[in-house]
């Protein structure tokens, strides 16, 4: 037989991230002393009184199907932090918890996009938003950004790419991969190209909890109130909480939007696991001291990580305000020769930085960006001082 797959699927590519991360774990794994830059999650261990909640949560028999949306405890926990964090209030019925924030975007794009409706991206991007748009049926409309204008939209271009095909405008601060944080100024901006036009705001804030130096985390919603009855806004556990692993994420917007998208997740996953909902009650309105504790460890790494970086010649990288990744600019470094190979593009220079060097870093051509790498520093401050002398001697031995 031949294996007819559907144009959605092969329309779509596997994650980059996950995918340079399962080779450098399979090098560490046969004993190689690789340096792995490519995490997408913290490296600490969820704190102990969420995973304490897991394990009540077994022994009471909270082991069956919940509510597609979520347990109310959990909704009315979600509803909390919007309010107490953000300003922003949410009823039951404008929330729906999904398994992890991928999910809800998923849900949320099934929901909305008809066949050839526009989304409009801001680059860099994380890797998985033109993807979920393609499965949905929808286009992805590319927006570039510069370093130089914090990666925020320059008014006009977003202007230009917002059309009467246009359904959403996706925002993402702190930006995976840039770790840029959005101004209330930004955003006001952004707001005011916005208004004239009859589109949703996506706003995915799931570093909105991992911000530095003193920065304050807004959305859109925040800085421009008239906006929130088009705004969802997607968040979950996974990096603010080091919990990955379970599967908690959540849409917050629009009840009639909601209520669609909860439809999607009937006919799909149904709820997400009970246990770790219970668990993801008790990270929300559990003690706050353990994600103080990881802010200030990242903080540390992400000081020491921005100013090794920048001491390499060829390479510049802008502190990021939030997030755990850096995003320098490696074009000093491309057009010249690594073993008599030029090196053409970001995907050959992180190669040559993986076989050569055992650094795995992921190239910046997938998040829309190329002529940049991306380091995240969700690994040990050791980890990261060796990575970086590495680097540095891989910078410094090209030719040309
Ligand atoms: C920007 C962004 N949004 C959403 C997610 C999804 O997180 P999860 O599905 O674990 O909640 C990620 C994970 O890497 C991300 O980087």
């Amino acid at each position: 037989m031949t294996m007819q797959i559907a144009r959605r699927a092969q329309a779509i590519a596997p994650s980059p991230t996950l995918a340079l991360t399962a080779r450098a774990k399979a090098l560490a794994a046969k004993g190689v002393d690789v340096v792995g830059f490519g995490a997408g999650e913290p490296d600490f261990d969820t704190p102990a009184h969420i995973k304490l909640a897991a394990v009540e949560a077994l022994h009471r028999g909270h082991t069956k199907y919940t509510p597609t949306g979520g347990i109310p405890e959990l909704k009315a926990a979600i509803a909390s932090r919007l309010a107490i964090d953000q300003g922003l209030d949410y009823r039951p019925e404008e929330l729906l918890v999904s398994c992890g924030a991928k999910h809800s975007l998923y849900n949320l794009f099934q929901a909305l996009l008809d066949p050839g409706d526009e989304v409009v991206i801001l680059a860099p991007y994380w890797v998985s938003y033109p993807d979920i748009v393609m499965l949905a049926g929808g286009v992805p409309v590319i927006v570039p950004t510069r370093p130089e204008d914090g990666y925020a939209p320059r008014p006009e271009a977003l202007a230009k790419a917002i059309g009467p095909r246009t359904r959403a405008l996706l925002l993402n601060s702190p930006s995976n991969p840039t770790g840029a944080l959005l101004s209330r100024e930004q955003l006001t901006g952004i707001a005011e190209v916005v208004r004239g036009h009859d589109c949703l705001i996506v706003s995915d804030d799931i570093y909105g909890a991992l911000v530095y130096g003193g920065r304050t985390f807004l959305n859109i919603a925040q800085a421009a109130p008239d906006l929130k009855p088009r705004t969802v806004v997607i968040n979950g556990c996974s990096k603010a909480y080091a919990m990955t692993g379970w599967r908690i994420g959540w849409a917050a917007g629009p009840a009639e939007l909601i209520a669609a998208m909860q439809k999607v997740q009937d006919q799909s996953t149904s709820n997400p696991t009970s246990i770790a909902q219970h668990a993801a009650v008790a990270a929300l309105i559990g003690p706050s001291e353990p994600i103080e504790q990881m802010v200030m460890e990242f903080d540390k790494r992400r000081r020491w990580l921005v100013e090794a970086l920048n001491a390499i010649p060829g390479i510049t990288c802008a502190e990021p305000g939030g997030a755990f990744y850096v995003f320098p600019d490696v074009r000093g470094l491309l057009r010249k020769r690594h073993r008599g190979q030029v090196l053409t593009g970001s995907a050959d220079l992180a190669e040559a930085l993986l076989v050569d060097h055992l650094v795995a870093a992921v190239p910046g051509a997938p998040f829309g960006a190329e002529g940049y790498l991306r380091l995240s520093f969700a690994t040990s401050l050791a980890a990261i001082e060796k990575g970086v002398a590495r680097i540095g001697e891989f910078a410094r031995a090209l030719e040309g």
